[in-house]
C-alpha cells in the first residue's frame, strides 16, 4: 500500500512539527494540514516563515523549504480527508472540566468529532492514525463509529504516539529513539495498514527503531513513558526539599544518581515544577483509567506524582513571601519567563502561572518578561484560573518587553523558566536598580550562588 495523500486534523504544536518533517523527508507524500482554527491556518500560511503560530527551533526552515511544495495548511477539512489515503488526528485532548471524571479523564469530544467527520466524509478506504495522546481502548470506539456512521468504506486504526518534547521538536522528530506503531497486527489489512506507516518513517528512521505492537500497546506505552518522565522530576523535585533541609545540594545528589548508568542522567533536573500539556494530563488519565478498573493502589502511587508537583510549586512562592519578610503585598516582584520550558512559546501547565497566582493572592505586584510568551497569553493563563477579575489582573501584573524593565524597582526576581538569555543578563546593573535588600529566587538552577552573592544578591536556589 503506497500512500500519496496525507491528512492531518490539528494544526498545532504536534501536528504542525509532525507533518512539516513528514513533507521534508518524503517529497513525493503530499501533505495537508488541516484546522477549524481559521486565524490559526492563516498565521500558517504567512509568507514570513518566522511568524508561524508555533515557535520551535528549526521549524521555519523546514516550513520554507516543504510549504506550498508539498505540505499544504488549510481550513478545507472535507476535502483534504476525502483526498487522503492516510489521517492523522492530532487534534487536542484536554482534561475533562465537566461531568463525570472532571479534572481527570481525558476530553475526546474532538477525537469524536473528526471521527464522525471522516465516516461522513470518506468515500474510499483510509487508513486513521491516533496522533493525539488518548486513553487505553480509544481506537476501539474510533473505529466504531466510524464503521457504524460511515459510507460501507474500511478503516484501519492505527496508534502512532508522539514522543517529541518541545523546544527541541525537530530534533526529536529526525533522530527518534524510537517511532512506535500500534495496529490490529493479528490480520492481513492491519498489517498491511502498519507496514503503510512504517515505510514513511522509514524514509529517514532506521529500520530497528520502528516498533510495531498492537493497539492496545501502543496507547499504553505514550501514557507510561510521560508518567515515568514526570514521576522523575517529582522524585528529584522530593530530594530538592530534603536538601534545602539538610545543607545537601540536589545537584550534587542529581549528578550522583544519574552517573549510575542504571538511573541515568536525564530528567533529574530539580525545578519549580513540571508544566507541558501533557505530563499532567496523562497521568491524571492514567489514574483515572486505574480508579474506573478498580486499581485504587496503582491510581494513588501515580496521583502522587502530581501531587509532589503541586507542593514544589506551592512551596516556592510561599518561600518567597517567607523570605520577603513575611509579606509581598504592594511589593514590585519580578519573574523572569512565563513557558513552561526554555525555547517555546507554550505555557500549557506553567509553573509560572500558579506561582504568580500565589503571590497575587499575597497582593503582590508582578511584573513579567519572557522572550516568547506574548501579553495577551499571559493574561489569558491567568483569567483561566478565574481566582481573580480579569480586571484585577491587568491592574496587578505588567508585561513588559525587557528583563531591565521588569525587574528595575523591584523587591525580588524569580526566575521560573531556564531561558539561556537570564544567564547572560548584567546582574551587577540589575542589582544596582533594584530595592535592597535584593532578593533573587532560581527555580531553575540557572545562576551561580557564589556570583550572585558576591554582587550582593540575597540569594534562593531551589535545592540549595
Ligand atoms: C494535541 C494534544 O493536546 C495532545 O494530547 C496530543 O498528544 C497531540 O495533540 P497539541 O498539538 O499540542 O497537542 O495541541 P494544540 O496545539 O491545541 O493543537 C490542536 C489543534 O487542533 C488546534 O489548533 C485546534 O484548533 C485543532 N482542532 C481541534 C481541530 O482542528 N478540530 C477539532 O475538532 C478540535
Ligand atoms: C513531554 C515528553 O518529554 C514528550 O516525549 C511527550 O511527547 C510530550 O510531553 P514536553 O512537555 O514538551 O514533552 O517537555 P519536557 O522536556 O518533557 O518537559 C516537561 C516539563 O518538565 C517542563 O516543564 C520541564 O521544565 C520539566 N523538567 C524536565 C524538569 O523540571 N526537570 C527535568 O529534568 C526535565
Amino acid at each position: 500500500m503506497r500512500i500519496k495523500n496525507i491528512c492531518c486534523i490539528g494544526a498545532g504544536y504536534v501536528g504542525g512539527p509532525t507533518m512539516a518533517v513528514i513533507a521534508q523527508k518524503c517529497p513525493e507524500i503530499n501533505v495537508t494540514v488541516v484546522d477549524i482554527n481559521e486565524e490559526r491556518i492563516e498565521a500558517w500560511n504567512n509568507e514570513d516563515v518566522e511568524n508561524i503560530p508555533i515557535y520551535e527551533p528549526g521549524l521555519s526552515d523546514v516550513v520554507k523549504e516543504t510549504r506550498d511544495r508539498n505540505l499544504f495548511f488549510s481550513t478545507d477539512v472535507d476535502a483534504a480527508i476525502n483526498e487522503a489515503d492516510m489521517i492523522f488526528i492530532s487534534v487536542n485532548t484536554p482534561t475533562k472540566t465537566y461531568g463525570i471524571g472532571k479534572g481527570m479523564a481525558a476530553d475526546l469530544k474532538f477525537i469524536e468529532l473528526c471521527a464522525r467527520q471522516i465516516a461522513r466524509v470518506s468515500k474510499n478506504d483510509k487508513i486513521v492514525v491516533e496522533k493525539s495522546t488518548l486513553p487505553v481502548r480509544t481506537a476501539e470506539a474510533l473505529k466504531n463509529i466510524l464503521d457504524n456512521t460511515g459510507n460501507g468504506v474500511s478503516y484501519q486504526i492505527l496508534s502512532n504516539p508522539e514522543f517529541l518534547a518541545e523546544g527541541t521538536a525537530i530534533d526529536d522528530l529526525m533522530n527518534p529513539d524510537r517511532v512506535l506503531i500500534g495496529g490490529d497486527i493479528d490480520t492481513i489489512e492491519g498489517k498491511e495498514a502498519v507496514e503503510a506507516l512504517v515505510d514513511i518513517y522509514a524514509h529517514w528512521v532506521p529500520r530497528e527503531r520502528l516498533l510495531t505492537t498492537n493497539v492496545w500497546s501502543s496507547e499504553l506505552s505514550k501514557l507510561t513513558a510521560n508518567a515515568f518522565l514526570a514521576q522523575r522530576v517529582s522524585s528529584i523535585n522530593a530530594m530538592s526539599e530534603l536538601c534545602e533541609k539538610t545543607g545537601a545540594d540536589v545537584n550534587d545528589v542529581a549528578k550522583a544518581v544519574g552517573m549510575d548508568t542504571r538511573i541515568g542522567v536525564k530528567f533529574l533536573k530539580s525545578s519549580v515544577g513540571f508544566g507541558g500539556s501533557c505530563f499532567q494530563k496523562d497521568i491524571l488519565n492514567l489514574v483515572y483509567i486505574s480508579k474506573s478498573l478498580g486499581l485504587n493502589e496503582v491510581a494513588d502511587y501515580w496521583e502522587q506524582v502530581i501531587l509532589m508537583n503541586d507542593h514544589q510549586k506551592r512551596r516556592f512562592a510561599a518561600n518567597m513571601v517567607k523570605t520577603l519578610f513575611n509579606t509581598v503585598s504592594g511589593k514590585k516582584i519580578a519573574l523572569l519567563g512565563w513557558a513552561f520550558k526554555k525555547d517555546t512559546n507554550d505555557t500549557r501547565e506553567s509553573a509560572a502561572i500558579y506561582v504568580a497566582d500565589y503571590l497575587l493572592n499575597e497582593q503582590a505586584e508582578i511584573v513579567v518578561y519572557d522572550p516568547k510568551v506574548k501579553m495577551e497569553q499571559i493574561y489569558a493563563d491567568l483569567d483561566s484560573l478565574e481566582t481573580r477579575s480579569e480586571q484585577e489582573n491587568r491592574s496587578l501584573v505588567s508585561v513588559v518587553n525587557d528583563a531591565y524593565e521588569a525587574t528595575k524597582g523591584s523587591h525580588a526576581v524569580a526566575v521560573l523558566t531556564e531561558w539561556d538569555e537570564f544567564k547572560q543578563l548584567d546582574w551587577k546593573n540589575i542589582y544596582k536598580d533594584m530595592l535592597k535588600p535584593a532578593f533573587v529566587f532560581d527555580g531553575r538552577r540557572l545562576l551561580v550562588k557564589q556570583t550572585m552573592e558576591e554582587i550582593g544578591f540575597e540569594f534562593y536556589a531551589i535545592g540549595s
